[in-house]
């Protein structure tokens, strides 16, 4: 992840300073932590400890206990725990470091704190939850190490909460396609609700703007190819040795990352690509074409790209500032499968407006 920090410093002079505020009454007790079910207990609400409220024996990989054939929709929760463990690693390190004071002193208000440590139990119910619904014929991964470069700076700590809340939308929209059972389409649909709450408190109380991004957030067909981003936050090698392999299927598709100071990133302007890692590039072929596509709402726009400028301009007809705006390199129009595509994607967030160069940027 790649920030250009003196503009986030600059956004804190803006905001309205606002007085702290003691807080906390909660019943959830640690000692619940073991039997604590999802939708029963305080634990996974409004539990205001630092301490995790999961109980130890949920805080790793645990083995399949049985031989038989896997759940139907196994794999596609085994992909999603092992992307809740990056998310809800995020939210606890964030408990962790900071203290309410670290936010009202630099202008957020009185609720910013207990708010993070709400969604932080949010997101450990999400754990509970993936684990359940994998069955015991397969392994319910555990989490890695994970590096998220925040530095114990409470404003890039609320970027990053805004892009990783965007970010699991993007795929869990993308992971129902995969889903078998009825059920896990409701479920999916059910979790990313909530991560659509957490992003809509970011908005309006941290970022002091709109919550709403038009009438459909943005759907992007290959779920795995989103999970792949959230590997950039894991520390290599540091994943349990039970896990299986993340996400599943992986392409490895080369990342792309754009130049922030040369762009607005909005409907309309120039985009000049990038890859994330020098070493894994695409190998483009001279005779073919190449597009890239553009994802926004429901609405997908293709555009030639020169493999040789890397330059390509994102749609104009897109809404302004609103939501996000997905795009990947594909050797066919409108990337139709998977294997089509060759690059990306790369989430370009266009709200909060003034985030939008911050975020992905080389
Ligand atoms: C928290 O902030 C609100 C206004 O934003 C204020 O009304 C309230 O008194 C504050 N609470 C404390 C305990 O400071
Ligand atoms: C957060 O606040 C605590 C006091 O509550 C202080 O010791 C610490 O230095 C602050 N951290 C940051 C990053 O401001
Ligand atoms: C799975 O294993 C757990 C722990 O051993 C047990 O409580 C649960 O009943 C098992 N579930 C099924 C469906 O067998
Ligand atoms: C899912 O719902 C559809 C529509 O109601 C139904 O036709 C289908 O049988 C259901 N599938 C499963 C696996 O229950
Ligand atoms: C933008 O940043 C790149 C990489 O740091 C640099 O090479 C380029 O000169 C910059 N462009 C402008 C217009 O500042």
């Amino acid at each position: 992840m790649h920030f250009s920090n003196p503009t986030i410093a600059s956004l804190a002079i803006t905001l309205p300073v606002v007085a702290a505020l003691p807080k906390g009454s909660s019943s959830a007790s640690l000692q619940d932590a073991i039997t604590a079910v999802p939708g029963e207990s305080p634990l996974f609400v409004n539990y205001p400890g630092k301490k995790t409220p999961l109980a130890s024996q949920y805080l790793k990989a645990l083995p399949a206990t049985g031989s038989g054939p896997a759940g139907e929709d196994d794999l596609l929760f085994q992909n999603l725990l092992a992307a809740e463990w990056s998310i809800y690693s995020f939210y606890q390190a964030g408990v962790e470091a900071f203290t309410s004071s670290n936010f009202t002193s630099l202008g957020w208000p009185n609720t910013t704190y207990e708010r993070i440590v709400q969604m932080r139990d949010n997101e450990a119910g999400h754990v509970r939850i993936f684990q359940e619904q994998i069955s015991n014929n397969s392994v319910k991964p555990g989490p890695c190490k994970y590096e998220y470069d925040f530095n114990n700076n409470p404003e890039i700590w609320l970027v990053l909460q805004t892009y990783l809340e965007v970010s699991s939308m993007a795929f869990l929209t993308g992971l129902s396609n995969q889903a078998d059972l009825n059920v896990s389409k409701s479920a999916l649909m059910a979790i990313g609700q909530v991560e659509s709450r957490h992003n809509t408190w970011s908005l309006i109380d941290v970022w002091n703007t709109s919550p709403f991004a038009g009438p459909s957030d943005t759907v992007y067909p290959y779920a795995n190819q989103v999970l792949d981003l959230t590997n950039n936050f894991i520390v290599s090698g540091s994943c349990p040795s039970e896990n299986p392999p993340y996400p599943s299927p992986s392409q490895n598709l080369p990342q792309l990352l754009f130049y922030g100071n040369q762009t607005t990133a909005k409907p309309g302007s120039d985009l000049h690509l990038t890859y994330m890692d020098p070493k894994n590039v695409p190998t483009y072929e001279d005779d073919k074409e190449y597009f890239a596509v553009f994802y926004h709402g429901l609405q997908k726009e293709s555009v030639k790209f020169n493999p040789k400028t890397s330059h390509v301009k994102i749609p104009a007809q897109f809404d302004l500032n609103t939501g996000i705006i997905m795009v990947n390199i594909a050797d066919e129009k409108d990337a139709p499968t998977e294997d089509s595509v060759v690059a990306g994607p790369l989430i370009l967030l266009e709200q909060p407006a003034k985030l939008t160069t911050l975020i992905s940027t080389a």
